[in-house]
């Protein structure tokens, strides 16, 4: 298993199976993909992806704390699920974050990764919401410092 940087296109085909499956691929591209201090992981076992995770530079008013980034579009693909490839590159993007001083980290769960994330101690924060098309969701988050 390896997990190193990749483009924003790379995840789509990630994306799309996971997360936008039976949408227009044009819904796999996310506002800030490319912006410069927008980060994104693949796993690889061998040569496929089998993974992603995608780290942007975003703050949250729901938090003080002044160097917040955001996780977004966190995928491991169905037949791969399970086997603690999730949980890795949570640790990946985790420690790109602690090494840019980032003070919190923060993003929108799903309600049904919340135990993925809570085993990864990060806590809710306020009620569940909707995000239309996707589903209810929890702001999540992890102080750092
Ligand atoms: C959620 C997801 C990213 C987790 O990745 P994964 O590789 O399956 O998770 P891991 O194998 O690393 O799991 C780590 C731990 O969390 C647990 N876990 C993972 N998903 C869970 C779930 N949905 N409910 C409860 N526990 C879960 C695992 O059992 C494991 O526990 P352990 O450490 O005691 O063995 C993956 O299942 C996925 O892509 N799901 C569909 C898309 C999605 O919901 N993405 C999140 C959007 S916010």
């Amino acid at each position: 298993m390896t997990i190193k940087k990749i483009s924003s296109v790379e995840t789509y085909p990630v994306r799309h199976e996971v997360l936008r499956n039976g949408k227009p691929i044009e819904t796999c591209q996310f506002k800030g993909d490319d912006d410069e201090n927008t980060t994104h992981f693949g796993l690889f076992l061998e040569d496929k992806l089998v993974g992603i995770i995608s780290v942007f530079k975003e703050n949250n008013n729901l938090f003080s704390e002044l160097n917040q980034f955001q996780i977004r579009g966190m995928a491991v693909l169905e037949e791969f699920q399970g086997k603690g490839f999730g949980a890795e590159l949570v640790k990946e993007a985790e420690n790109h974050c602690i090494n840019l001083n980032t003070d919190l980290i923060w993003f929108n769960a799903r309600e049904n990764a919340v135990p993925f994330y809570e085993k990864l101690d990060y806590k809710i924060i306020g009620d569940s919401f909707l995000i239309s098309d996707v589903g209810i969701h929890f702001a999540m988050y992890k102080k750092i410092h």
